[in-house]
């Protein structure tokens, strides 16, 4: 029960990492609201949380829909301790593209700015008034390796990642200045096998393939799960990382550790 008595919202919460996260937290005994664009699938994963969840619709590029649900959760608990930042979008299904520099389109750029930066911003600033009547309360920015090197074919998405990353650590600082009782850290996942990764990986065999060919460039030699991410949002979360704030932790097979062009001994 690490997360005992603590309110926490999480958004898109309805598959992948956000649904992992959102089973981690109700099994260490939050009340979890569970938020997403996919109202199917959010009121699916709440059905097998039972009393321990509740879905609310929550696009997180939208303003007015953060201040439905800032408003909702007002009047019915007036706190949550914990948020989780979790929707993020690649472009990839959801714009027409392309993403690299030379020819991005600035619509494609733009939607994803408005869902993986805009959402982070929102979803903080809400999250700041809730979280001021909390005695402990923590925000968890889920940003993405992607966020700290450069990724030529996914410009937007990587720039939104990298400003997730920063803006954790003014959140962090502006609270601690504050005093309020609210820490602040970004986790970095890197290929861990959600759904985002269908559209990369195609079906059947070549499936299969492709994700051995993910493997083989991650030092521990395996795509991640999105438990992996969970633990980790669960560990910031709860009061064990009382003293954390402004960090980003890496949850990436090791990817981030170092380079494919380190020096052997041959050379
Ligand atoms: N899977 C990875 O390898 C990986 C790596 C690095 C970072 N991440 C990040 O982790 C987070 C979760 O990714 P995932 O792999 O679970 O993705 P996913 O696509 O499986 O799930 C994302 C969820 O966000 C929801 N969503 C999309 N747009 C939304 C919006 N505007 N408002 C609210 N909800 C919205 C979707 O409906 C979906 O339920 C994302 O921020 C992603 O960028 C994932």
């Amino acid at each position: 029960m690490r997360l005992a008595n603590k309110i926490a919202l999480i958004t898109g919460g309805a598959r992948g990492i956000g649904e992992a996260t959102a089973k981690a937290f109700a099994a260490e005994g939050a009340h979890v609201i569970i938020t997403d664009i996919n109202d199917q699938q959010g009121n699916e994963v709440v059905s097998s949380l039972a009393e321990r969840s509740e879905y609310l619709h929550l696009d997180v590029s939208k303003p007015e829909d953060w201040q439905r649900v800032h408003a909702s959760i007002l009047a019915k608990y007036g706190r949550i301790d914990i948020l989780v930042n979790n929707a993020g979008i690649t472009g990839f299904l959801e714009t027409s593209g392309p993403h690299d520099p030379e020819h991005l389109d600035l619509v494609s750029w733009q939607k994803v700015n408005s869902v993986n930066i805009d959402g982070v911003v929102l979803g903080c600033q809400v999250a700041i008034k809730l979280m001021k009547k909390s005695t402990a309360a923590s925000i968890v920015n889920i940003s993405s390796r992607s966020g700290i090197v450069g990724i030529p074919a996914a410009a937007a998405y990587a720039a939104s990642k990298a400003a997730v990353r920063n803006h954790t650590k003014t959140v962090a600082l502006y609270c601690a200045e504050k005093g309020y009782p609210i820490r602040c850290n970004s986790i970095h996942p890197g290929a861990i096998l959600t759904p985002m990764w269908d559209a990369m990986l195609g079906e059947g065999e070549a499936r299969i393939a492709a994700i051995k060919a993910v493997a083989s460039d991650i030092p521990l030699g395996t795509m991640g799960t999105p438990e992996d991410v969970a633990y980790a949002a669960l560990y910031l979360a709860s009061n064990e990382s009382k003293y954390v704030t402004g960090i980003e932790l890496n949850i990436d097979g090791g990817i981030l550790a170092g380079s494919a062009a380190a020096p052997t001994q041959e050379m």
